[in-house]
This record gives structure tokens, C-alpha cells and sequence, in this order.
């Protein structure tokens, strides 16, 4: 049966017409994203619990990772992939999500809470330059960009305070124009938001619950219909450090319940290996910052 004739027998059958698409065919967005690659990218230091500079990084299978998942954007998702460029001594860089934030014409520099990636902001703040970006102010307190603060519709689900002061939030809800909404961070090893926590679409996320104060999920369940909780294998494998547009999810690999509960709810779900990045406590979504439009 060709295209025409499902339209067609849709039509006279009165069903809707996206009933029975693939979850590809639901997508609600195709992101712009900035990447970074991994030249430069080893364990030099040690500013969370992942990180032990005698595990360091395999730079073969952390560059076939890193391309890997760059693939996954571009070729079978059709996501805008943008590149800023990698610098020699700033190993961490190939984690943009760190970048800043990003909305409209307005960025939000990174204000880095260890001197050893606080290099970095001026190699982002030249890429946004470059590219055109109008409004870029650097923040007055600790802000490690969208490691720690995650659009929800129009929320910033912000996290703190082991990168990220609480003081910023003040700062992002005013230069943002948005409703912020504070989520405490309880557990050293999910130090920034988004190691955490995943805005999969409009009415739902995912969360892992230990990881947060009881106020702080409170807070997010009195706002989002929807709210999937990350069993502790899964928030181990990074699992929530994932990318989603609404219709597929991308997803470090090893976090079955997590993409089980996806695949259930109708979600196309893909799963990559990012163990090389795991050693420096950074999984899909720290490989990648969303410009948000
Ligand atoms: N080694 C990096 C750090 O500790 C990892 C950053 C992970 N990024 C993220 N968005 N969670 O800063």
C-alpha cells in the first residue's frame, strides 16, 4: 500500500492522520546543537567523583564514541550540528553543555566554578561572536550553563549548588524573562542537572529521585504532568544524560528500565556507548549544547 492510499483510507475513515506514524514521524523539533571534539579531550584533573587521572581516557575509542554519536544527530536524526574548536589544555571542553545557555539572540557565558575550565569561556564567548549572537553576558556567580539548566516548555529547571550557585538563577530569570525553578542537588555524583534529570517533551520528564531533596521533586511534579523515575542502575550508566526532541531519545547504553519505560510510552529510543566520557562524569547530553531558538 503506497503513501497516497493510507492518506486517503485515513481520510475517509476519519482517523487522525498521524495516528500509527513511527515516533521519527512525531518529532516536534530538530535542534540546532554546538559540539566540540574530543583531540584534546583526556583526565588531567579530578573535580568530581568519576574522574581519577591514573583511568584516563582511550583516545581511539573516545574519538569513535564522540563521532558515533555525532552521527546519530546528523545522519539519522537531521539535526543542525555545529562545531566549535577543540584547544589544547582545556580537556573538558568537548563537554559544551557547559558552554552557557543559550536562547534566541541571548547567551548566557559559563562562569566556572574550578579555575580549570574557567579557560574555556572565552573560547565559547568567541564561537557565539562568530556566530552572531547579539546579547552574551557573563554571569555574576557560578553558573556551568546547561549542565545545570534545562528548558522546560517555558521553565528553567535550574540546578545547584555544586557548580552552580542558587544566586545565579536570579540572574538567569532575568536576563532570560523566564519562570526559574531551583532543584537542589543532594548526591556528588550527579553534580550538574542534567546528570539527573531529562526533559524528554511539553508534559513529561525523567528524574532520578536520590539524587534531589524532597522539596526540590516536589517542585517539579506540582509543574510537570509527567514525571519518570530512574531506577539507581540506571542514574549510574548516566542514563538521564540524554538528548530528546520529543519523538527519540538519545541515550548512553546500560540503562535498560530507562529506555524500557521510553520505548513503552511510544518513544523511538537510540543507545550509544559513552564510556570513554563516563570517566570524566559526562555521558550524551554533557557532549552537546542545544541552541535553543
Ligand atoms: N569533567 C567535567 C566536569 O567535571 C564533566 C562535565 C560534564 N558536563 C555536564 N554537562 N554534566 O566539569
Amino acid at each position: 500500500m503506497n503513501t497516497d492510499t493510507t492518506l486517503l483510507e485515513r481520510t475517509k475513515d476519519k482517523r487522525p492522520l498521524l495516528e500509527g506514524l513511527s515516533a521519527d514521524a512525531r518529532r516536534t523539533s530538530r535542534p540546532s546543537i554546538l559540539m566540540c571534539a574530543p583531540e584534546h579531550y583526556d583526565i588531567e584533573y579530578e573535580i568530581n567523583p568519576w574522574m581519577h587521572e591514573e583511568n584516563p581516557v582511550i583516545p581511539n575509542l573516545a574519538a569513535a564514541q564522540w563521532s558515533d554519536l555525532r552521527g546519530i544527530y546528523m545522519q539519522r536524526l537531521g539535526w543542525d550540528v555545529r562545531l566549535v574548536e577543540p584547544v589544547a589544555g582545556l580537556p573538558d571542553m568537548v563537554f559544551t553543555a557547559n558552554g552557557g545557555f543559550v536562547l534566541g539572540d541571548k547567551v548566557m557565558l559559563p562562569h566556572f566554578r574550578h579555575p580549570d575550565r574557567q579557560g574555556e569561556t572565552a573560547r565559547f564567548e568567541a564561537w557565539y561572536k562568530s556566530a552572531g549572537y547579539r546579547e552574551i553576558v557573563m554571569p555574576k556567580y557560578d553558573n556551568e550553563g546547561e549542565g545545570d539548566v534545562l528548558l522546560w516548555n517555558d521553565v528553567l529547571f535550574a540546578g545547584y549548588p555544586w557548580r552552580s550557585d542558587r544566586a545565579s538563577h536570579k540572574e538567569l530569570a532575568e536576563f532570560f524573562g523566564l519562570r526559574v525553578v531551583s532543584l537542589q542537588l543532594i548526591d556528588a555524583r550527579f553534580y550538574h542537572l542534567d546528570t539527573a534529570f531529562t526533559v524528554i517533551d511539553s508534559s513529561t520528564v525523567a528524574l532520578y529521585p536520590k539524587a534531589f531533596t524532597e522539596e526540590s521533586i516536589a517542585a517539579v511534579r506540582k509543574l510537570v504532568p509527567t514525571v519518570i523515575e530512574a531506577t539507581d542502575d540506571d542514574a549510574l550508566a548516566y542514563g538521564l544524560n540524554a538528548m530528546s526532541d520529543g519523538g527519540t531519545i538519545v541515550m548512553p547504553s546500560g540503562a535498560a528500565h530507562l529506555a524500557g519505560e521510553y520505548r513503552a510510552r511510544g518513544l523511538s529510543v537510540i543507545e550509544t556507548s559513552i564510556s570513554e566520557y563516563q570517566k570524566a562524569g559526562g555521558g550524551v547530553k554533557c557532549l552537546t549544547l542545544v541552541l535553543h531558538e
